[in-house]
Formats: structure tokens, C-alpha cells, sequence
């Protein structure tokens, strides 16, 4: 029998990804994805120098708080984080996620983080060890394990990403701790039912979503029902 994920009785949610959505009918694209379901959106701030593009400011943020309900997540793929995330939750996001590898005080951060009253989640590119995290993971609320090298949308799931999952899933539950583990990048109805295998419950999804021809409620209903097939 396949073992079933340790975080099994978290909700799973979905993260819809707003880079690959189209900015002329931001708006309406968010509220299609509210009413299938998404529940929370993700916002990829890119600065040009963390990684090659340049995306979004809080401005984005801004706007996007006032066409929808639901929590807003800055992932700042960012040098220098701690100058930046209290603009981004002035501006409405409720979770602010930074990179371990962008931070000299991670500790310090996350905590001015938390006391600016936002979650604080942390982001793990491929090749950096959980380990890194050892001694924050109690104080965070997320870890988010990028499954593609940040940068871009749409490009392929990294596989061996799959235990370093599990092995962080492992290290939550042997701590009793209740810290959302994050994925993203190349999340698609193929990949969605894996991760959550592993012990994911936060699935980040943007061309799987924006960009799928079936229309936002088909390519929504196709990730939930993939979650779903957890542990078959
Ligand atoms: C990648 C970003 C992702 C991106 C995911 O650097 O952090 O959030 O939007 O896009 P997909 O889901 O298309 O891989
Ligand atoms: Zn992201």
C-alpha cells in the first residue's frame, strides 16, 4: 500500500498564479478564478537581478485587492526583501514569502515580517537544502519548494523535487507543526496529484490555469480533481 501523505488532513489549496494571466482582463480573470474555487492568489515579483525579469510592484497588489476577496501572496523573487515586503503589505498582500538564498537575516526578517501582521513564508529554490531551514521552521507559517528555478511561468516540473518534499513533510510532522508547504512551478493536473503525495498542500498554478485553452473553471476543476487523487 503507497504510504499516504504526513500532511494528509491539511486543505489542499490552490494558488492561482497571476503572471500568466492576461493584465488587459486582470479583473475578470480573477473573479473566474474565485468563483471556481482558487483560493488564494499568488503574486510573482521579479526585480531584474534575483532572477532576469522584471514583473510586479505593489501596485499590482493594489489593484488586485480591490477585485478580489481572497488572501494575496507576494513571492519576492527579490535581492534585498527586507527593504521591499512592507510596501507589498501596506499595499494588501496577507502573506509575504522571501528566498532563503536572497536573505543574510532570515530570522530577523520573518519575525518583521510577522509583526508587520502578515504570514511569513520562505522560498526554497532547487538546489538549496531544507536543512537551511532547520532553525526557523518553527517560526514560519509556509515554506514554499520552488519545482522549477524561478524566473519564468510554463516551464517543466522538476521531479527530483518530489522527496525533498516529503522529507520536509517528514520534518514538519516530527516537529507537530502546522507549516504550509508550498509548490511552485510546472503544476498541472499531470503533476498536481504527486506533490500533494508528498505532503504539499498550497499548489501554485499559473500557465496551467491562465493559459489553459479548456478556460479557467476546466483547467481549475482538472487540478482539484488531480489533488485529489492523493494517495490512489
Ligand atoms: C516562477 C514563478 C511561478 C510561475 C509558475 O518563477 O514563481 O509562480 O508563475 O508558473 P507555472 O505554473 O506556469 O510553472
Ligand atoms: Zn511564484
Amino acid at each position: 500500500m503507497k504510504k499516504l501523505s504526513t500532511q494528509i488532513n491539511k486543505k489542499i489549496e490552490i494558488a492561482p498564479s497571476i503572471l500568466s494571466a492576461d493584465f488587459t482582463r486582470l479583473g475578470e480573470q480573477l473573479a473566474e478564478a474565485e468563483r471556481c474555487g482558487a483560493n488564494r492568489i499568488h503574486i510573482d515579483v521579479m526585480d531584474g537581478h534575483f532572477v532576469p525579469p522584471v514583473t510586479m510592484g505593489p501596485v499590482i497588489v493594489e489593484a488586485c485587492r480591490k477585485v478580489t476577496h481572497l488572501p494575496l501572496e507576494a513571492h519576492l523573487m527579490t535581492e534585498k526583501p527586507e527593504r521591499l515586503f512592507l510596501d507589498f503589505i501596506r499595499a494588501g498582500a496577507s502573506i509575504v514569502i522571501v528566498h532563503q538564498e536572497a536573505v543574510t537575516h532570515l530570522h530577523r526578517l520573518i519575525h518583521q515580517v510577522k509583526d508587520s501582521g502578515s504570514q511569513a513564508g520562505v522560498a526554497l529554490n532547487p538546489a538549496t537544502p531544507i536543512q537551511t531551514l532547520e532553525h526557523v521552521l518553527e517560526e514560519l507559517d509556509l515554506v514554499l519548494i520552488m519545482t522549477v528555478n524561478p524566473g519564468y511561468s510554463a516551464q517543466a516540473f522538476i521531479r527530483s523535487m518530489l522527496p525533498k518534499i516529503r522529507a520536509l513533510s517528514t520534518m514538519i510532522e516530527e516537529r507537530k507543526l502546522a507549516v504550509d508547504i508550498e509548490v511552485d512551478g510546472g503544476i498541472s493536473p499531470e503533476t498536481a496529484s504527486l506533490v500533494v503525495q508528498e505532503g504539499a498542500n498550497v499548489l501554485v498554478a499559473g500557465s496551467a490555469i491562465f493559459g489553459s485553452k479548456a478556460g479557467i473553471p476546466a483547467a481549475m476543476k482538472m487540478l482539484q480533481e488531480s489533488a485529489l487523487r492523493r494517495g490512489s
